[in-house]
């Protein structure tokens, strides 16, 4: 098994913030299903302000994570596939993985300043961060739209993504999932 993987350093990011966004989907669509007093009415406010400060929090996470990956992906660059893909799954990946990182970098700053807008914490851990706009009810709402349309924009490159993995690990049986496993 002597061909070309990603580096340690991005084999361990992607990993990292594959388990974070699962969790924070995970939160995200308990919070949009049950909404703020679905939430506390159904498991009570404890439960609910957990899942809100971990959402938010794990949130900025990804936000920090998915720039510093950014930054490793410009600079160390992607292995090249041996043996080679088909040209049409070279595109299709490479449109799926530019899509991620750009839904992955603007879904928490929509998070992020809906809240704000909303004149709610920008909650990490046990403090708060700078809000960054003003509160604007009207704005706010139009944001959750949007954090939620692209909550569901990434469910569906997840599955594409998750399908391609999957097709290459356990049908074509050849060297594509290595590039990205840990050992
Ligand atoms: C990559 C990171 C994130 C993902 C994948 C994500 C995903 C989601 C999803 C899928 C929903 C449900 C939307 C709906 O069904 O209407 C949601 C709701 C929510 N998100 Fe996020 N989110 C992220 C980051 C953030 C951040 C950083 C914040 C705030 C700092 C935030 C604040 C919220 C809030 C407050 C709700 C509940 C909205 C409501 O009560 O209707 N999110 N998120």
């Amino acid at each position: 098994m002597a061909h070309a993987r990603y580096t340690l350093l991005q084999r361990l990011i992607h990993w990292v913030v594959a388990i974070i966004v699962i969790g924070v989907l995970a939160g995200g669509l308990t919070l949009g299903t049950y909404g703020f007093d679905g939430l506390k009415n159904a498991y009570g406010i404890e439960v609910t302000n957990f899942v809100y400060k971990y959402h938010k929090t794990f949130g900025v996470i990804i936000l920090a994570l998915m720039t510093f990956r950014l930054l490793v992906r410009l600079t160390q660059g992607k292995p090249d596939y041996d043996p080679p893909i088909s040209r049409f799954e070279a595109s299709a990946s490479k449109a799926v993985h530019a899509l991620l990182y750009a839904a992955l970098l603007v879904q928490p700053v929509l998070g992020w300043l809906a809240t704000a807008a909303g004149g709610f914490p920008v909650e990490f851990f046990n403090s708060k961060l700078p809000g960054l706009i003003g509160k604007d009810k009207a704005l706010s709402e139009t944001l959750y739209d949007i954090h939620g349309s692209v909550g569901w924009l990434i469910i569906a490159l997840l599955v594409l993504h998750l399908g391609g993995a999957m097709r290459h690990w356990l049908i074509n049986r050849d060297t594509v999932m290595t590039r990205m496993s840990l050992f």
